[in-house]
């Protein structure tokens, strides 16, 4: 079953206000004792509004150490979840409970169930280990032995034994670029992000040839035919790391192209270049974009859509999630 985790609001037919600037909201946050967290996907103003931003490795690792009373998450459910399991005295809610994620919808927790039954049996191993990327719900979390992000995958991925053997959920094309790097061969769940998957290698090579001397950054989310031309393959966190490094380069960034407001503040020095989406010039995450301004005005002063997690299944949750915060990047 998956989890009833939240009140649901439908922020679609709620009247808007609209919103202050970034740091009136800030300081609103501050006087009502709300920790405001975003993710890197965030447009601007809500980046400029929170008092952290982060990729889903951080936002958690933020989560579990500070003692917040009330967390207002940025971001899509699974991260709100997640700071929601590891931080269970605080409440959290979010601008906008629709905020979902085409890889959780991708991985049903009974359908991962009967999975894990049918490989034990095919493969006649009871020692199957769950790895599943934190892009998924609290459910299937609790169905996993630990946890992983784009930031810490091939740790975690290097730290079960050799021989055990492994499945990965949801994503087929991380789990398949984790299958190359470390050389395991991984059982892998078949879902994808709408947003990765459709990055196209002639727009790329287009934007190459405009910009012979950038170097492209991939997502490990994109597909194997993106990955092989990109000059680096990384996740958010590993992206800012590499371009804060470069002085005066140029970047073709195969990611949600709001990261890239991210860039320009922290390494101002470097041009970055969106890659296209499929219909238009950029490439946006819809389920991110679901979050606004005025929908987090909204949530600070509402504090409306709360998100809950049955203490059952978070126990579960906690337990593979506190296993990968163990493990520290290298
Ligand atoms: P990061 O873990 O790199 O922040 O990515 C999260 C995500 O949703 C990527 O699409
Ligand atoms: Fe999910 Fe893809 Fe959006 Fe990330 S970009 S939240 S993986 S749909």
């Amino acid at each position: 079953m998956q989890t009833p985790c939240q009140k649901q609001v439908d922020m679609d037919q709620v009247d808007l206000e609209p919103a202050p600037t970034p740091q009136e909201m800030r300081a609103y946050a501050d006087a009502n004792d709300i920790l405001v967290l975003a993710h890197s996907y965030q447009e601007g103003e809500i980046q400029e509004a929170a008092h952290f931003v982060g990729d889903s490795l951080e936002l958690a690792r933020y989560a579990k150490s500070h003692d917040a009373r009330n967390i207002c998450l940025c971001g899509v459910h699974f991260m709100a979840e997640t700071a929601k399991i590891l931080s269970p005295a605080a409440r959290v809610f979010v601008p906008d409970p629709k905020a979902g994620c085409s890889l959780a919808e991708g991985c049903r927790s009974e359908d991962l169930a009967q999975y894990q039954a049918h490989l034990k049996t095919k493969l006649g191993r009871d020692d199957l280990v769950t790895i599943c990327y934190v892009n998924c719900t609290a459910a299937v979390k609790a169905l996993s032995d630990i946890v992983c992000t784009s930031g810490n995958a091939l740790e975690v991925v290097q730290s079960v034994p050799a021989g055990r053997p492994i499945l990965f959920v949801p994503d087929m094309h991380l789990g398949a670029w984790l299958n190359e790097q470390t050389h395991r061969d991984m059982h892998l769940w078949n879902a994808t992000c709408i947003v990765h998957e459709l990055f196209s290698v002639e727009t790329l090579m287009d934007l190459k040839t405009q910009h012979p001397a950038a170097k492209i950054l991939a997502h490990p989310e994109c597909p194997k035919n993106i990955r092989d031309i990109a000059d680096h393959v990384c996740g958010t966190a590993g992206m800012l790391r590499l371009v804060k490094q470069a002085q005066g380069g140029q970047f073709i960034i195969a990611t949600e192209a709001n990261m890239i407001y991210r860039f320009r503040k922290d390494a101002p020095q470097n041009e970055y270049v969106a890659a296209p989406g499929p219909s238009c010039a950029c490439n946006l995450c819809p389920h991110m974009q679901r979050n606004t301004p005025e929908k987090l005005w909204h949530a600070l002063r509402t504090r409306s859509g709360e998100v809950l997690v049955p203490e059952d299944v978070a126990a579960g949750a906690r337990k593979a999630l506190e296993r990968m915060l163990e493990i520290r990047p290298k």
